[in-house]
């Protein structure tokens, strides 16, 4: 017979909150006139359709692992934080070159720490707030105090480049946020997070047999604007809000016309005519999980948004997978 007959569990604390944002993107910039140089498309449609005027393209130095990195000492530095304090790091990304070895191992390493948790999360353009969900439970819980999540894409590597309905829409780049214990029940600065999956649709987003990003656009679309502004209303009423306690609306850069789409329907719900809505895709491009901690690291840079206001994030992607929460802005 067992000797002990109770397990001991950590000290759960009331939540977590944002304690630190950063963001990375490469240094080449890639307009819609040099794609059109190389498929037939032109600038006015991709602005039009898309939002796009211009994207980040990783160089061959340029990996998951490095943007990922420098987004997250940067948020370690926004912080307060040095990488030792971190006990565990959870890397969002669906563009690693292979399965194995992960990108969180790798990353934790470069931005300075090792012996610490390290697991990467693939819920596609999902998976900023999957591992923000997570991420949260852990310190909720006790299992960790400081977190770094990140969201880190090299999606230029899985573009067919002939291919004028993907590669004038995906790019690269990293945004990550230091997450830590929030010791009352009025600090607490994540809220739980709604999330879900519909495998039913898989074959709308994937990897085809030649490594190259396809999407069925149109059956996306129309999913994304009609799912996921009911998605960003359960992540409110999930943290007790309701449409016009938010400042800030963060949704997934995936095309500019259905972040204006699910902006519309918060709005058709009481958000207020002041509402901040992140439109980072213009300059950023599709950065997958990266697109929504990069938003909100751009919009704070441009003095968009304040410490303290109340965000809402949400993703979507392939799988499809999508998730959402509230965030108090660092
Ligand atoms: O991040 C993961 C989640 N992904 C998404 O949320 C993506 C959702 N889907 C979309 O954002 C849009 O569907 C796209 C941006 C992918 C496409 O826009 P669309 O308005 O749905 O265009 P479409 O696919 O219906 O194509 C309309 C026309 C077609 O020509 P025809 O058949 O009408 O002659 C396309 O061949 O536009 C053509 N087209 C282009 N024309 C110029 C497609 N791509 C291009 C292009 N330049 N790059």
């Amino acid at each position: 017979m067992a000797l002990r007959s109770t397990i001991r569990q950590p000290d759960p604390v009331a939540g977590a909150k944002i304690l630190g944002l950063g963001s990375s993107q490469p240094d080449r910039i890639v307009t819609n006139d040099e794609l059109a140089q190389r498929v037939e498309t032109n600038d006015e449609w991709i602005r039009s359709r898309v939002g796009i005027a211009e994207r980040r393209f990783a160089s061959a130095e340029d990996s998951v692992v490095s943007m990922g990195a420098d987004a997250g000492s940067k948020a370690l530095a926004d912080a307060g934080l040095s990488p030792t304090d971190l006990d565990a790091v959870v890397v969002a990304t669906c563009t690693m070159p292979t399965p194995i070895p992960n990108a969180a191992a790798q990353m934790a390493d470069r931005i300075g720490v090792n012996g610490i948790g390290a697991m990467d999360v693939n819920a596609a353009c999902a998976g900023f707030c999957y591992g923000t969900g997570i991420a949260a439970d852990m310190i909720r819980s006790g299992t960790a105090r400081h977190v770094l999540v990140v969201g880190s894409e090299k999606l230029s590597d899985w573009l067919d480049m002939d291919d004028r309905s993907v590669c004038i829409i995906f790019a690269d780049g990293a945004g990550a946020a230091v997450l830590g214990p929030a010791e009352t029940p009025e600090d607490v600065g994540v809220g739980p997070v709604a999330w879900g999956a519909a495998g039913d649709l898989v074959s709308t987003i994937g990897i085809d047999e030649k490594n190259y990003l396809r999407q069925e656009g149109q059956a996306v679309f129309r999913w994304a604007t009609t799912k996921i502004a009911p998605i960003a209303m359960e992540a409110l009423d999930k943290a007790g809000l309701t449409p016009a306690d938010v400042d800030v609306l963060v949704p997934h850069q995936a095309n500019l016309r259905i972040v204006e789409a699910i902006a519309k329907k918060l709005r058709q719900h009481g958000a207020r005519e002041d509402l901040v809505v992140a439109d980072d895709i213009v300059h950023s491009g599709n950065t997958s999980s990266a697109s929504i901690p990069m938003a909100i690291d751009h919009m704070r840079g441009a003095g968009r948004v304040r410490s303290g206001d109340v965000a809402l994030i949400v993703g979507f992607g392939a799988g499809l997978s999508y998730g959402g929460q509230v965030v108090v802005l660092p």
